[in-house]
């Protein structure tokens, strides 16, 4: 699948520099063509003379060459590439890339790039789990970009843990992959519901769930980066809008049912992943209401059950999916929404795994189709599970 892809393979400084080396000519020895671009402390790891004998070209590090006065375009790279893969990544090169800090010919060919770009990190565990680290792979997978998680084992602190650079012959895989389901959505619609609904009970307080709607918006990603036409219906969230994808914002159940209801009927695959609040308060207060001494009495009302109306309406070839969220008897639980609301199959999200489920970059599945069949997964990100529905999804298509 790698036969004469162009590939922009951006070397950072970390040890795992040397990996690149056996990453290059792993990527060559699979057909393709590599051009190395290495940043300034990445020529402190390896040099760019093993690099340029290897893949037979010059590497490219700074905007210049120095003795020549020859200017690189980062624009015509990044325009000539099939993909970019930045491998080692170190934090701080993927905290330049979040924020657009275009200080080195990476980070600019990486702004001008319109290939697909894979990011390997590699760094030490305490850095790998940074909340700040964190937030811009996040940032990252939300610009649609791939983050091919790093290993666990022993690092070059020192320490054991997760931050290890993935091996290079995986990444190929990862790669490989990617070109060889890259556009199997190609014209299909989907829809995507995510996040929370808020439903209001005065112009300051609302009932709410904990859902980020970083699930469904890492399905999203998937489904965008393999060519299919995504729209995202939205609870409050702050997560940014995934490339690619057109979003729509709503707030309560009802606005959710709205857009849902207008948008199935022209798609071919739409994914429930939205925790939808059952109730609403059967009136909103027009003013804040105030605190008194007595009891309060809040009366609520159900809301419309959005799935279950679409599976009224599926039509033959369709696809419709749900989620399930259950505190207990998950399983039977699961099984009776598949069949109450029409689904194809049920994604059912274990509460019980500590770190899976609602807000955390984690989720723990197991996929229970309409005829019984039951198929679980470890505990991986929730752009790995996306990528696990997505890969279900194609077998129901037999792609
Ligand atoms: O957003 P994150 O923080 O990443 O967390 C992800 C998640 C846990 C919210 C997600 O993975 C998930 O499980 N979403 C569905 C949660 C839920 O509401 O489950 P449920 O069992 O109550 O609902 C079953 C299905 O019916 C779901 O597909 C739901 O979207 C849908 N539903 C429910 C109620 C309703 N009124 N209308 C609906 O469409």
């Amino acid at each position: 699948m790698l036969k004469n892809k162009k590939i922009i393979l951006g070397i950072t400084g970390s040890i795992a520099a040397y990996k690149a080396v056996y990453l290059a000519r792993t990527l060559i020895k699979r057909g393709a063509e590599v051009q190395v671009v290495i940043t300034p402390s990445g020529k402190e790891f390896i040099t760019p003379v093993t690099l340029s004998s290897l893949t037979q070209k010059p590497v490219i590090s700074e905007f210049f060459t120095a003795n020549t006065g020859e200017w690189h375009s980062h624009v015509d790279l990044g325009l000539w590439a099939d993909a970019m893969l930045i491998a080692p990544a170190t934090a701080s090169t993927i905290a330049k890339m979040a924020n657009g800090v275009a200080d080195n010919m990476l980070i600019t060919t990486y702004l001008s790039a319109r290939a697909p770009v894979f990011v390997a990190p590699a760094m030490d565990f305490d850095m790998y789990r940074h909340p700040s680290t964190r937030r811009n792979l996040e940032l990252l997978r939300s610009y649609g970009n791939h983050i091919i998680e790093p290993a666990e084992g022993a690092l070059a602190s020192g320490l054991e843990g997760k931050g290890r650079m993935e091996e290079p012959e995986k990444i190929a895989d990862e790669l490989e992959r990617f070109f060889s389901a890259s556009k199997s959505f190609f014209g299909k619609k989907v829809m995507i519901t995510a996040g929370p609904t808020y439903e209001k009970i005065d112009p300051v307080r609302f009932i709410g769930n904990y859902s980020s709607g970083k699930m469904g918006y890492a399905i999203a990603t998937a489904f965008a980066s393999r060519g299919a036409e995504v729209t995202l219906i939205s609870g409050p969230v702050t997560l940014p809008t995934p490339a690619g994808v057109k979003r729509i914002d709503v707030e309560s159940a009802k606005e959710m049912y709205k857009a849902a209801t207008e948008n199935f009927p022209d798609s071919d695959i739409a994914v429930m992943c939205a925790a939808v609040a059952d109730f609403a308060p059967e009136q909103t207060n027009a003013t804040k209401i105030k605190r008194g001494n007595a009891d309060m009495m809040l009366k609520l009302i159900p809301n419309p059950d959005i799935a279950a109306s679409l599976g009224q309406i599926k039509k033959p070839g369709q696809i419709l999916a749900g989620f399930a969220l259950e505190s207990d008897n998950e399983e039977e639980n699961a099984r009776h929404k598949l069949e109450k609301k029409n689904l194809d199959f049920i994604v059912l999200n274990s509460l019980a795994d500590k770190g899976a489920c609602f807000g955390g970059d984690n989720n723990k599945i197991t996929i229970i189709s309409r005829t019984g069949e039951k198929t679980s997964y470890p505990m991986k990100s929730k752009s790995a599970v996306a990528d696990d529905i997505i890969t279900y999804i194609s077998g129901i298509y037999g792609k």
